[in-house]
């Protein structure tokens, strides 16, 4: 019987290069994904039957709830973010940041008296479980779909829910991590069924990619 592709689905950008970066030290090539120039967005390595597709981060979690992947690598903000039927399997150990509402100085009081606020968030799901579910305060959300920073600068909301890396992007906006909500790392997540039918592949791919994980992390490997 022929071996099916095992298909993964990489989170374009950062995050896809630093997975092959790591499944090259299993000996899992794909040279042409390394061409900057590329506009491809679908690889295939014919030797071990794998492809890899390069979507935008947030529809990873989709194209494996529905099968069209078998494995995805996004951050647990994607993750978190869409609720997907999946199994999540491993921390991969980068892409590191936390999530945090962010906003000025000003806002640190009406947070922490339950006033009634405006939020603006990539992650209106995250916000509303933070705010909801976790701290019982109403707020309103509001759906923005990048440069966050924005909103409380001009008026648009009193806070930001966001994800805070290096924090430069707060600092030189005059912006800062006023209550943090979750830590954040990139995530390797698998489809239910795939998960059934590919077992001996997924899990000897897990196996030596936690071998590399520990390494990194300092452990014993
Ligand atoms: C992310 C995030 C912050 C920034 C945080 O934005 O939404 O704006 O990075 O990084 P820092 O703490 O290292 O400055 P992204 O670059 O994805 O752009 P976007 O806001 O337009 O989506």
């Amino acid at each position: 019987m022929t071996m099916r592709y095992l298909t993964f689905a990489l989170a374009k950008g950062r995050l896809a290069k630093k997975t092959m970066a790591m499944f090259e030290e299993l000996g899992i090539y794909c040279e042409a994904m390394k061409d900057e120039k590329t506009r491809k967005l679908i690889f295939v390595n014919e030797d071990l039957k794998l492809k890899f597709f390069l979507a935008k981060a947030s529809d990873v979690p989709t194209y494996v709830e529905y099968g069209a992947a078998d494995i995805g690598v996004a951050g647990e903000d994607t993750i978190l973010e869409e609720g997907r039927n999946l199994y999540e399997m491993m921390d991969l150990g980068f892409g590191k940041c936390k999530m945090c509402v962010c906003g000025p100085e000003s806002a640190r009081e009406k947070l922490q008296h339950g006033e009634q606020i405006r939020v603006a968030s990539k992650y209106p799901q995250i916000a509303k479980d933070y705010f909801y579910n976790k701290k019982y305060q109403t707020v309103e959300i509001i759906k923005l779909n990048g440069s966050v920073e924005l909103a409380p600068i001009v008026g648009l909301s009193e806070v930001i829910v966001d994800i805070v890396e290096t924090g430069s992007t707060l600092k030189a906006n005059g912006l800062m991590v006023l209550e943090e909500i979750c830590d954040l790392s990139a995530r390797m997540v698998v489809n239910q069924v795939s998960m059934k039918m590919e077992q001996e592949r997924i899990r000897s791919l897990m196996v030596g990619l936690k071998r590399l994980t520990r390494k990194e992390t300092g452990g014993i490997s």
